[in-house]
């Protein structure tokens, strides 16, 4: 698969703060891929510096074949890349604002068509400050579009959405994708990234720490299956007894019980041994969510 950006042990300080540290990764064209991790983990700082628009202190990067630090204006051509909500006049209506950018731009795509695209036809005449939440988000993405990228970076799209607008922006990022796009997104959302992203780098205090795909990084780093059932006044001390549980916890009458392999089948067999049929018995797979608190030792909005 051809690489379209590699990053070589990336360095960047503001000052005595190492907002990245000696960070490497590289993204195949056409994938979605995903950088991880809370706020202030260096995920802004690294896209960025991938695209020319901030100086780093030590490390390679190349995008498209460019460099960014020599051939940032070439680059930026090629690129497409979300703007904050605040670089926006309230004032500029829909259609000023994709024709207003598609004028600076030499290779720009036809804009009413982008604007059809995107649904925002009917909005076409108006203000950017009487737009909802989506539908402003759909302008920026379609802004980043106009050039027609072979990148687009989006970091934090879906931040300040409803769940509806952001289920729709995750079908938006995919039509990036079907169109031979690629995306980089960033993101503090666990459930964004586990759903969106081909691979992901999870980011902690400036150090990547660890990338693989989603569900990769579920296999590596959190393998334990939890049983959940409920079961009222019953003292269950056997369950821990049962080979592969790692742990029986109880909240009231819903029991939970941790384990690695087989452990759904033979907790399941156990119970039915002692005369207890619970109609609810179901497991609950890791998530991305445990990957993190597993590997940085706390949650990803600290
Ligand atoms: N221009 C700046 N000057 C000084 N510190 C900064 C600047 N930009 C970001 N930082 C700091 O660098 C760290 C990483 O920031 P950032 O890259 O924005 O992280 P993220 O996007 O993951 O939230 C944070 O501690 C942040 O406060
Ligand atoms: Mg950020």
């Amino acid at each position: 698969m051809k690489k379209v950006i590699e990053v070589e042990h990336l360095r960047k300080a503001y000052g005595s703060l190492v907002a990245v540290n000696d960070v490497s990764f590289s993204v195949a064209e056409g994938e979605i891929f995903g950088i991880l991790g809370p706020n202030g983990a260096g995920k802004t700082t690294t896209v960025e510096c991938v695209q020319g628009l901030r100086p780093f202190d030590s490390g390679l990067i190349h995008v498209l074949g460019l460099d960014p630090k020599s051939d940032g204006i070439a680059l930026r051509q090629l690129i497409g890349s979300q703007l904050q909500e605040s670089a926006l006049p309230d004032r500029i209506k829909v259609w000023e604002a994709l024709d207003l950018f598609s004028s600076f731009l030499p290779h720009s795509l036809n804009w009413c068509e982008l604007m059809n695209q995107w649904g925002l036809a009917e909005k076409r005449n108006a203000s950017f400050s009487s737009l909802s939440g989506g539908q402003r988000q759909r302008l920026l993405v379609a802004l980043a579009l106009v050039n027609n990228p072979k990148i687009v970076f989006l970091d934090e799209m879906t931040a300040g959405l409803d769940p509806a607008a952001r289920h729709v922006a995750w079908d938006l990022i995919r039509a990036i994708r079907e169109r031979g796009t690629t995306v980089v997104l960033v993101t503090h959302f666990m459930d964004e990234a586990e759903h969106l992203c081909d691979r992901l780098a999870i980011v902690d205090q400036g150090k990547l720490v660890a990338l693989d795909t989603p569900q990769g990084l579920i296999t590596t780093y959190a393998n334990q299956s939890k049983v959940v059932f409920t079961a009222e006044h019953t003292d269950l001390p056997w369950l821990k007894q049962i080979p592969h549980v790692r742990s029986v916890t109880r909240h009231g009458p819903r029991v939970e019980v941790e384990g690695t392999g087989p452990v759904l089948a033979l907790v399941a067999a156990s119970l039915v041994d002692h005369g207890i049929v619970p109609s609810d018995l179901r497991t609950e797979q890791p998530t991305l969510e445990d990957v993190f608190l597993n590997i940085t030792g706390h949650g990803a909005h600290n």
